[in-house]
């Protein structure tokens, strides 16, 4: 009778059938082990490279106040000084003596622009050469307020400027007479975006509380802001419906901005805009 034993050739058979997938086993680990390592490795060198890599966006996230690649013209010529129109918010009563700021970055030859006062300058004070040029507001007393009646008419010029029918006008820049531009970084960063476009381009306040108490979204007029052309076209149609909506509004800019919103406009952030509040005691 035989013997149900296994024989050593049986039994050595055996074990081979075992070991082979056991070796399988280590080599899957095996395998396992250097892939998790390479991963390790590459992992690590992707974060350093990004680290120190300046031109790596890899790892950065996507910014509204990141500058537009710029913008390619077709068909028209890169923009300059020449197609800007400046608007800049004034009264009789400080004129004369703000229009030091407004001196520092006006040059009579390539900018174009006006101040915007309340009321007819005496001799003195009106279109001294050399000086940005003087014109009155007009028809804005008519309109509801309830903290500043100058905030109408300082929100209105954009309505005003756009009226003038002044030819080749790609933006529309306000600031206020002690803002103070300077009009070669503004116009670079300008033709960065395609003035056919609606544009409402500004910073907010550098002050948290002014944020806070008005928007966080909004232009501030202290740092100027910048509409393109079709966006001062619409906002001209909408304006005065906006005056009288927005009467209760506290600032010029705060109006601007109420009206640009509801056209679904967003700011454009950007930072070269400041609005700065300086406080002096004496
Ligand atoms: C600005 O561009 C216009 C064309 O749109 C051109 O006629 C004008 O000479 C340019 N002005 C300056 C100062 O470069
Ligand atoms: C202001 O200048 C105009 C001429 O430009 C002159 O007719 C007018 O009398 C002057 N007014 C005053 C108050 O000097
Ligand atoms: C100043 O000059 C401009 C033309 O450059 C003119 O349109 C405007 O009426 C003048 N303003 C005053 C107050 O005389």
């Amino acid at each position: 009778m035989q013997t149900t034993s296994p024989t050593r050739a049986d039994q050595l058979k055996a074990s081979n059938l075992f070991a082979f997938p056991e070796k399988i086993g280590d080599y899957f680990v095996f395998s396992l082990r250097v892939g998790l390592l390479l991963c390790f490795l590459a992992s690590i060198s992707l974060a350093i490279f990004s680290a120190f890599s300046p031109n790596s966006h890899w790892l950065s996230i996507p910014s509204r106040t990141q500058a537009q690649p710029e913008f390619r013209t077709s068909g028209h010529e890169r923009t300059n000084i020449s197609h800007i129109l400046f608007g800049i918010g004034a009264s009789i009563a400080t004129w004369r003596e703000r229009s030091r700021s407004t001196n520092l970055w006006w040059d009579p030859k390539s900018t174009r622009g006006f101040v915007w006062l309340d009321a007819k300058p005496d001799n003195q004070t009106s279109n001294i050469s050399g000086s940005i040029p003087c014109r009155v507001s007009e028809d804005w007393t008519r309109f509801k307020y309830s903290s500043s009646q100058s905030a109408v008419r300082i929100a209105r010029i954009v309505y005003e400027s756009f009226k003038l029918r002044v030819p080749n006008v790609r933006w529309f820049v306000m600031g206020d007479d002690d803002t103070v531009f300077f009009t070669h970084n503004l116009v670079s960063v300008l033709a960065r975006y395609d003035h056919n476009q609606l544009y409402y381009i500004g910073g907010n306040s550098e002050s948290v509380e002014q944020d806070v108490m008005h928007a966080y979204e909004m232009a501030f007029g202290g740092g100027g802001f910048a509409i393109s052309y079709p966006l001062a076209a619409r906002l001209v149609e909408r304006m005065d419906g906006c005056l009288e909506r927005y009467y209760n509004f506290y600032g010029s800019d705060q109006r601007v901005w109420g009206c640009v919103s509801e056209m679904g406009v967003p700011l454009t952030r950007l930072r070269g805009f400041h609005q700065v509040r300086y406080f002096c005691r004496d």
